[in-house]
């Protein structure tokens, strides 16, 4: 269905067309004035430049007309020139019934088919996840839920970084550590030979551990770098031993990574690679060659991607090295070769650190230069800001090292359980399992509230706090509308709204009325800030519509009806809104 504001248009544009105006003035929008009217159109300014007469009296005319029709309980025209316009109770009833009886919650669909490929979570084999990569995975998931909710065909793809340099670190310090490793064997048989599982805390501590060593100032250091170099390059070229090492590296590292994932409602449609670009590079390199995009420089293979208009110096792309190697760029612009032929999408979102923005930049200008993409396909990155402590520094451990995921999501559990009341429920897991959903809430929540393109700081305590905009506060709400329902037995009741009885309904109901809205915008700016800011404009307005009418003791059974109607509304709203969000509700807390 469409959202309010589109309907509304429809009604004022015919209406300035009956009165003999261009229809397109009759844009509506949500008042910017919420206490003299809920919405607005602005057109008779325009109007009046088209038509040279006193706009107010063309405000005059439309709002005259637009009384006649039972949509508007109030529709005038107010100096200079605004339509200042108020629903009637019977339509904005009947708007949000629409709502309630639709398959999409009031969500509205794109009109066109079209497929988006999300690139997100980006997690990197053989490195644990640190909170950088908390971040991807929120905003992707969220906005992958959203594009589907709004009819978009989303493929959400991990794009594991699992095929340049850290993985030759890796290999290299294993080689060190077990030498006698079959894999390590000039006779190496990938048929015959075994490799022994691999453990996944060895895993993680290895790599912080050989990254530092290659780093060393020493000829040891200088050494074991060539080693990792070497090896690296060797793995490209799809060594037995090393591939066959490198393909249990990489299973133990997804089992471990998908654990992180399933906490966090984040789930993926492909678990491909930079690896799987691979067999694409051949296919790069011959495109960039025919089309004489690619020169030498120093050594290397570059393509110029630098525009006249450029205000800051935009750096060539680097396709291959002196020594032969490929790059990050090279892989991502491979990546896009290998995500045309499967998917041919209309969009591609990245969402990666805003810090990478240079790197996508580049990307897609190469990448749109050589023809990979049409002109028409739509490459976004949508770059996210840092994740900081109170101190305004990117959030770390309390020793100062890099937070690890599962550090800040087993610290956001040990809050959430100290601080629900443990009334109520019937066993410690049960508990913890509430703990576990309002910890993710909490930390999913305070992260998505906040424009992704900002910085913002982790407060757990905040996040946790059952008063404000947050998680808890959020499910907080929806137990207490579970907590109605079941005291009258209804929890899957019908909802069949009646008329409206008091204010706080009304703009109960109005704001019902808005949602599509922010879910439009939402998808229009990629930003589910939008998404959450609605869930909490719902919530507070649930709140006080709670408040002010006393449900389980109303005797008018019709009024009683009406409200329970309204709760069943705002918890399917609600729950649509955790749905796009990856956040699960809880009974009681
Ligand atoms: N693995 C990369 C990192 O940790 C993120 C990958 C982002 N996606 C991409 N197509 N480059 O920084």
């Amino acid at each position: 269905m469409n959202t309010i504001t589109a309907v509304l248009t429809d009604i004022v544009s015919k209406a300035f067309a009956d009165c003999g105006y261009e229809s397109s003035l009759g844009t509506v929008t949500v008042s910017d004035r919420p206490d003299m009217c809920q919405f607005q159109c602005n057109g008779a300014f325009g109007g009046a430049k088209l038509y040279h007469k006193a706009p107010i009296i063309i405000a005059q005319e439309v709002a005259d007309r637009l009384s006649q029709i039972d949509v508007f309980v109030k529709a005038e025209a107010v100096k200079p020139a605004f339509i200042n316009l108020t629903l009637s109770d019977s339509f904005l009833t009947s708007v949000c019934a629409e709502i309630a009886a639709d398959e999409h919650c009031g969500i509205p669909q794109t009109e066109k088919p079209c497929t988006v490929v999300i690139d997100y979570g980006g997690p990197n084999v053989a490195k644990p996840l640190h909170i950088g990569h908390l971040r991807s995975a929120i905003i992707g998931e969220a906005l992958k839920r959203l594009a589907r909710s709004c009819g978009m065909k989303v493929i959400g793809d991990v794009h594991l970084g699992d095929w340049g340099m850290p993985m030759g670190l890796v290999i290299a310090e294993m080689m060190e550590r077990h030498p006698d490793w079959r894999c390590f064997a000039e006779d190496f048989d990938p048929d015959k030979d075994f490799i022994a599982q691999l453990d996944v805390n060895e895993l993680n501590e290895i790599y912080p551990l050989a990254s530092k060593k290659s780093k060393e100032d020493t000829d040891e250091g200088r050494a074991f770098k060539e080693k990792a170099h070497e090896i690296t390059a060797q793995l490209q070229n799809h060594n037995p031993g090393y591939y066959a090492l490198w393909k249990e590296l990489v299973n133990a590292s997804v089992s471990d990574v998908k654990k992180s994932y399933a906490k966090l409602n984040v789930d993926f449609d492909c678990w491909y690679g930079e690896s799987d670009a691979d067999r694409y590079i051949d296919e790069l390199l011959g495109i960039l060659e025919s089309k004489g995009l690619m020169h030498e420089s120093n050594g290397a293979m570059i393509v110029d991607v630098a525009e006249e208009s450029d205000k800051a110096p935009m750096p060539p792309v680097i396709i291959k090295k002196t020594d032969g190697s490929i790059l990050y760029d090279t892989t991502d612009l491979a990546t896009l070769i290998q995500r045309e032929h499967d998917f041919h999408p209309d969009y591609v979102w990245y969402v990666v650190d805003k810090r990478q923005a240079l790197h996508f930049e580049q990307c897609f200008r190469c990448a749109k230069k050589a023809g990979i993409v049409s002109p028409e396909t739509s490459l976004e990155h949508i770059g996210f800001g840092t994740m900081n402590g109170s101190d305004g520094k990117p959030y770390k451990t309390r020793s100062g090292g890099v937070m690890q995921l599962s550090m800040l999501l087993d610290t956001a559990f040990n809050s959430a359980y100290e601080r629900i009341s443990k009334d109520g429920f019937e066993s410690d897991e049960q508990v913890r399992d509430c703990a576990q959903k309002l910890a993710i809430a909490s930390v999913k929540f305070g992260d998505l509230i906040n424009n992704y393109a900002k910085d913002y700081c982790f407060d757990l305590d905040k996040f946790l706090s059952a008063e404000g905009k947050t998680g808890a506060y959020l499910l907080y709400t929806v137990t207490r509308i579970c907590s109605v329902l079941r005291k009258m037995n209804l929890e899957n009741g019908e909802i069949k709204l009646g008329r409206i009885y008091t204010d706080s309904e009304r703009e109960l109901m109005l704001t019902i009325a808005q949602t599509g809205e922010a879910f439009k915008k939402a998808l229009a700016e990629r930003a589910p800030n939008y998404i959450c800011e609605n869930a909490y404009q719902l919530a507070v307005a649930f709140s006080k519509f709670y408040h002010d009418n006393h449900i389980l003791s109303e005797e008018d059974s019709e009024k009683q009806q009406a409200w329970i109607s309204l709760c069943l509304l705002v918890k399917k709203l609600l729950l649509k809104h955790f749905d796009i969000l990856g956040i699960d509700a809880v009974e009681r807390m």
